[in-house]
């Protein structure tokens, strides 16, 4: 069938076949099927949805749209995947972790997608680090360090990557059958033992209400149930940055701290404990939940994690002495700028979607597919909601590549926080809403 005849029967709300979809995603990858095309294809998908049997199909036509992976290790294969967010860095930090504990973890990741930051690009702000590597680097890589994060590369669910890089500038992200082919077509193709899903809701969330991260995480555990992957979901908060910064070079910073400083932030704490928790027993290398507790901190305090991170970052070409001295090679913005309250109160909340907006704007994000990004930007010492702040109190830092740009992004900052004069300062809210 032409491509837009397949366009034209999703416009018009009939479901469609196996082939039909088969026929599209390879179109896509072999590129006989034009940008345009897949654009039209992914707003109609937006506006039908797609059956569980659609979702299902596009998830496997994606995978396979590319090299499948098998591992012969002497341990589980594992991963956890967010559905994205901001100041979201579990990522760099749980991987290392659960190498610690005896986990492999070859974690295919994207870039960032509207206004959420990419685990890719984040990687990228390390000088020398290679998000592409060949196949035998990769495998070389997960073997030595336990872990590696890396890009789709060509051979690696190129369709996704295609049709991922598509949606990032057409608005059509938030679409569940796309955002669960997606997801699962990487975690496929990378030949995964067990998955943990951190679906995120919240006003900086694909999903911002509860029963729509619900309903993701359904059809993603379905999804992969049926294509024979074992998969658990949690949903997590993203009314506020889970880290208290947001950017590129910014949250790799953060993440380094995190795996070596004892002073850890509660909130990204508690996020990665509860999904690290749920991968050791998904892949049976902790009995229980608070036994695999127990070794996630044991790595943690051992620096058996830090080391991890060091010998991921070596193995794809980073400086060997990168945890060390990460802030010798991480790129610093050219200016920074201090958000001052404007009145005292509690902060009640932020425009979670505003601030990764603010990232994007910053030149931390894309506006366009392909762009490069600028990973020396973004924010930090972001405030935590329910914290009551003084006029002046600093809010936010901006790390932008100019005075003028900087400014601009403070008044942005400055209208997100939303400040209640009235009441008190509240308990912090548990980020782990479900189970
Ligand atoms: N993360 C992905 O990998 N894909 C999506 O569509 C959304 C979040």
């Amino acid at each position: 069938m032409l491509p837009q005849e397949i366009i034209r029967a999703k416009r018009d709300g009939r479901p469609l076949s196996d082939e039909e979809i088969t026929q599209f995603v390879a179109g896509m990858t072999d590129g006989t099927i034009t940008e345009g095309q897949v654009a039209a294809l992914g707003m109609a998908v937006y506006f039908q949805g797609m059956t569980g049997r659609e979702s299902a199909a596009l998830t496997l036509a994606m995978a396979r749209s590319g090299a499948m992976l098998s591992w012969d290790v002497d341990g589980p294969v594992l991963d956890k995947h967010s559905s994205g967010g901001v100041g979201d860095l579990v990522s760099l930090a749980l991987g290392p972790m659960v190498a610690a504990c005896g986990g492999y973890v070859p974690m295919v990741s994207g870039r960032g997608l509207g206004h959420t930051g990419g685990t890719l690009d984040k990687l990228e702000s390390i000088p020398g680090y290679r998000t592409m590597p060949g196949r035998e680097e990769f495998r070389r890589a997960v073997l030595g360090a336990g872990v590696a994060i890396i890009g789709q590369t060509d051979d690696l669910a190129p369709a996704d990557r295609i049709f991922y890089a598509v949606r990032d500038v057409t608005a059509t992200v938030e679409s569940i059958p796309l955002i669960t082919a997606s997801i699962l077509s990487k975690k496929l193709a990378a030949g995964l033992h067990g998955l943990v899903m951190d679906i995120k809701a919240g006003c900086g969330a694909f999903m911002p209400t509860f029963e729509q991260a619900e309903a993701l995480a359904r059809s993603i555990v379905s999804v992969a149930a049926g294509a024979g992957l074992p998969t658990v979901a949690l949903i997590t908060s993203m009314d506020e940055p889970l880290a208290p910064c947001a950017g590129n070079a910014v949250e790799v910073r953060e993440a380094v701290r995190y795996l070596t400083c004892a002073a850890r932030d509660p909130r990204l704490h508690a996020v990665t404990m509860a999904l690290g928790g749920r991968m050791l027993t998904l892949g049976g290398l902790a009995g229980d939940e608070a036994a695999a507790r127990a070794m996630l901190e044991r790595a943690l305090d051992s620096g058996a994690a830090a080391e991890r991170f060091s010998r991921m970052v070596a193995a794809l070409g980073g400086p060997v002495d990168f945890i060390e001295a990460c802030d010798r090679y991480l790129p610093r913005a050219r200016t920074t700028l201090p958000v001052l309250a404007t009145r005292g109160g509690r902060l009640a909340a932020w425009d979670t979607r505003a601030l990764g907006l603010a990232v994007v704007e910053l030149g931390g994000g894309r506006t366009a597919a392909g762009q490069g990004v600028d990973h020396s930007v973004g924010l930090t010492d972001i405030a935590r909601t329910g914290q009551c702040v003084r006029a002046k109190d600093v809010l936010a830092v901006v790390h932008a590549a100019s005075p003028a740009m900087a400014e601009a992004v403070r008044d942005r900052v400055l209208a997100a926080a939303v400040i209640d004069p009235m009441s008190e300062e509240g308990a912090p809210q548990d980020p782990v809403s479900v189970v």
